[in-house]
């Protein structure tokens, strides 16, 4: 016999059926509470709300657990190459080095972008932030690929459309990346791997023989690893939310990048350095900052502290804070701001404040400081959180649809006005 709670509304008893996840997480289905009850739920920010079912990705926030498809993030952080997780994160099971090979060349065979493209970056102003770009780009894809838009096309051109995606992404990413320092466009070069080509299109000239230094490839290659999916966060959310309606993967993955680019989301990691250099422009004065963070009047806050789900720490963190210290100690740099980033968790991490909410540094608090230290200019940070992402965008696009999960359409509680009659506007 299914489990069931019982909730008593006006009176009347209503039995609402428990699901239980595959790692004992349990919910209270409430799908038919309205029809039966005229009750909705009110949950502000889904702060209490699973909108789904997903096979994808486990995090626990108490444990600071995270697994793609069973597997730790630790392991697959220090053992496996970005593509070979994307497979994973994608398919549901590790590939096999054929597979692995195949699903490399199928990627290799899309990495160039229709040339028309190059002409829409001569339209941006010079400031244009590259995260804006970047969702329009990926948007204007769909119109290269009117088939894309067609919701009962086959297996295989779903699969081409996300094999394009994935191959393009890193080109695109680059040619925002050369049109932000005006420098001339790289093709790509499909006899290096994924983290080597989009280093070859971003840093390479054409002028100069460019040979990816593997120090660097092999940080970007986890960064990219532990930004590869998180579950139901802001832009998978959107992602899913904008494909329930059936509208193409391209524009459903252009509406995750833009759900990215907020501070409070992908943004943040932009967002850190700026915060960590403004503390250092101002003398480095950390407890009128940590003041300031914990003044309800001030807007200010601690940018990468804080999780709706890590309460105890973000295991991504810690992964990237060693990375962080491991990468800067081989390129030798000397990074004043990760001197005061260490001395803005320990004060944080000892406040009554930020230990009585959880506020932990979250995987953005560092990532910022490694793409610092290899060249990557600030407002191309949260581009490459978006390079990590696709995976998960889109493995959670393709669940949504392959789960027949309905629109999304959440309820509301209305506050508003109650009927009253037009007034004319001489009366007004
Ligand atoms: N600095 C100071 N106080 C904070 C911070 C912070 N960074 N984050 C949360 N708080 C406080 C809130 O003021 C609130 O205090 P209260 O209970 O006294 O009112 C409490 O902690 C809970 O915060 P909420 O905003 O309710 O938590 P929520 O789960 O809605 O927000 C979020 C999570 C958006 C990440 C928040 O912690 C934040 O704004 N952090 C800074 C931005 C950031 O780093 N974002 C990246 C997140 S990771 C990612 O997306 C990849």
């Amino acid at each position: 016999m299914s489990e069931t709670a019982k909730i008593e509304l006006d009176g009347k008893v209503f039995e609402l059926p428990i699901i239980t996840g595959s790692e004992n997480e349990k919910a209270l289905d409430i799908s038919k509470l309205r029809g039966q009850s005229g009750y909705i739920t009110l949950d502000r920010g889904f702060k209490n709300t699973g909108s789904c079912t997903s096979a994808i990705t486990f995090l626990d926030g108490e444990k600071g657990i995270l697994r793609y498809r069973g597997y730790p993030i630790e392991q697959l952080a220090e053992n496996a190459s970005f593509l070979e997780v994307t497979y994973l994160i994608l398919k549901g099971e590790l590939p096999t080095a054929d597979q692995l090979a195949a699903f490399e060349e199928k990627i290799d065979s899309h990495t160039l972008v229709h040339e028309d493209m190059k002409r829409f970056f001569e339209a941006y102003p010079a400031k244009a932030h590259p995260m804006g770009i970047l969702a329009s780009m990926i948007c204007s894809m769909s119109t290269f690929y009117p088939e894309s838009q067609d919701p009962n096309r086959s297996e295989e051109a779903f699969e081409l459309s996300i094999i394009r995606l994935i191959a393009k992404l890193p080109t695109l990413a680059a040619m925002v990346y050369k049109n932000t320092v005006r420098h001339p466009f790289m093709y790509p070069k499909n006899d290096l791997g994924y983290v080597e080509n989009f280093m070859y299109m971003t840093y390479g000239m054409p002028t100069e023989e460019y040979k990816p230094d593997p120090v660097i490839a092999s940080a970007l290659n986890k960064l990219l690893i532990l930004h590869a999916d998180h579950e139901q966060n802001c832009s998978a959310s959107t992602v899913r939310i904008v494909g329930s309606s059936q509208a193409n993967l391209y524009a459903s993955i252009s509406a995750g990048i833009s759900a990215l680019w907020g501070p409070l989301h992908g943004g943040a990691n932009q967002a850190v350095i700026e915060m960590l250099e403004m503390i250092k422009e101002d003398g480095g004065d950390l407890d009128k900052w940590i003041a300031k963070a914990k003044d309800k009047q001030d807007p200010f806050r601690l940018m990468g502290f804080g999780h709706r789900v890590y309460k105890n720490f973000d295991p991504r963190a810690t992964i990237i804070k060693k990375a962080c210290d491991d990468i800067l100690g081989k390129l030798g740099v000397n990074d004043p701001t990760l001197e005061i980033a260490k001395r803005l968790e320990e004060v944080a991490l000892n406040d009554e404040y930020f230990k009585a909410r959880g506020l932990y540094p979250n995987v953005d608090f560092y990532s910022g400081i490694i793409y610092k230290a290899i060249g990557i200019p600030t407002e191309m940070f949260t581009v490459m959180f978006a390079l990590g992402r696709l995976p998960g965008w889109i493995a959670q696009w393709k669940e949504m649809l392959d789960n027949g999960d309905p629109i999304g359409r959440p309820r509301q509680v209305y506050t508003g006005e109650n009927e009253r009659d037009f007034v004319a506007l001489d009366k007004r």
